[in-house]
């Protein structure tokens, strides 16, 4: 397994929340989130298919509830392991997964659409959300 695409140990991964990491399709960059399972760790890209500007994790952890993914913007709620919106306006809708691996306690990128790029936000994100200094200085 390549260590450029080690994410995390499994360990890692909190059980009531997820774990943030970013990664790259050419210039651009994403965030994905890992979620702990009974039996392992599964991935998802980190929006909700409601509203696609809205993050499941916002840099703290996803809300979990009742063994389910809640997105705070409208309550959808999504299975954990499937990622299927149980509830709300997007009911129906499946989160977009992303692969990864697990090999010996380590969890590996393995989605022929990105390369890993950092654990915790995108620095894009953070860009684009209010953070930026204006160009006049002020
Ligand atoms: S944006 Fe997620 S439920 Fe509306």
């Amino acid at each position: 397994m390549d260590a450029d695409s080690r994410i995390a140990a499994v360990e890692e991964v909190p059980e009531d929340g997820s774990l943030l990491f970013t990664v790259r399709e050419g210039f651009d960059t994403s965030e994905a989130i890992l979620v702990a399972l009974a039996d392992g760790v599964v991935a998802f890209e980190n929006y909700c298919p409601h509203w696609t500007d809205v993050r499941l994790d916002k840099g703290s952890g996803a809300t979990v509830r009742e063994d389910e993914l809640v997105c705070e913007k409208h309550g959808a709620t999504f299975e954990r392991d499937s990622g299927s919106c149980t509830f709300g306006p997007c009911e129906g809708a499946v989160l977009e997964t992303v692969d990864i691996t697990v090999a010996d306690g380590d969890i590996y990128l393995t989605d022929d659409r990105y390369e890993f790029e950092n654990k915790g936000p995108s620095g894009d994100h953070d860009l684009s959300s209010g953070g930026r200094i204006g160009f006049s200085g002020q």
